[in-house]
């Protein structure tokens, strides 16, 4: 596994309650530039993973069923849940995780090592920033991670141009249903000190679209607990 720093740029080689819970702390101790670094601690918990974000690497799987990606990016990889699973499903594919956060990708590389020693590196980067030529995937992922981002719009605008024509978006994010939702949310966890942007799913269509993608399915993940369900979105770069 190759390891790295890009950040300032560090090259490495989440139902119901409970998911509520560790939602809304994220929201409120998202000021600290360690908080992610403090929930890996955690993050792996089976109960969280299988409740919350294994609904979503699933369908995440189940989209690239037919597909032999060459290339794929998994940016905001976080403790490599999905960056391994694809591995393990595309083992000729060259997979890179990326993500802001040393905790989490220190449990990524872990978890990476434990019965694999090449084809994955692991990128720190912020997803706004990211180290590499355009034209680098086949396929992109970013799961429960696009909200977290400051500008959404500029960062999807990147993913295009690191995608190759006819690559294959595939972002999944916590979402609101209403614009004044969305409104809302982002004020209140402004008091937090990091805005969530939890787009509707028009908006997180326009953003796609105004990136010039073309978006092939949008739908809802279902999965237990007390928030909207993630918007799932997949796009593909025509050209
Ligand atoms: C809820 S976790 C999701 C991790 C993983 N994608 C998954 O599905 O298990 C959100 C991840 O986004 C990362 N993140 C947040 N803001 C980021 C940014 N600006 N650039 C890169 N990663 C970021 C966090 O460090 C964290 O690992």
């Amino acid at each position: 596994m190759a390891v790295g720093d890009h950040s300032d740029q560090t090259v490495f080689h989440e139902p119901g309650l409970h998911q509520l819970i560790i939602e809304l702390t994220g929201w409120s101790m998202a000021r600290s530039p360690s908080f992610f670094d403090r929930w890996s601690v955690s993050y792996d918990r089976e109960r969280l993973q299988q409740s919350t974000y294994a609904p979503i690497h699933d369908e995440v799987l189940r989209r690239l069923a037919e597909t032999k990606p060459g290339r794929i990016l998994d940016l905001g990889c976080g403790t490599g849940q999905l960056t391994k699973r694809m591995i393990d499903t595309f083992p000729a594919a060259g997979v890179v995780g990326t993500d802001l956060s040393s905790g989490m990708l220190t449990k990524a590389a872990d978890r990476l090592s434990a019965d694999r020693t090449g084809g994955a590196v692991l990128v720190r980067s912020d997803a706004q920033r990211l180290p590499f030529a355009a034209g680098s995937f086949d396929v992109i992922t970013c799961t429960e991670s696009f909200h977290w981002y400051t500008d959404q719009a500029a960062t999807m605008e990147t993913l295009r141009e690191l995608l190759v024509p006819g690559g294959r978006l595939l972002v999944a994010s916590v979402a609101t249903i209403t614009g004044i939702g969305e409104d809302v949310l982002r004020f209140v966890s402004q008091l937090g000190g990091t805005p969530i942007r939890a787009l509707t799913g028009d908006h997180m269509r326009a953003v796609v679209e105004k990136a010039g993608l073309t978006v092939l399915d949008q739908r809802r993940i279902r999965r237990p607990g007390f928030l909207p369900p993630p918007i799932f979105t997949e796009a593909v770069r025509e050209d």
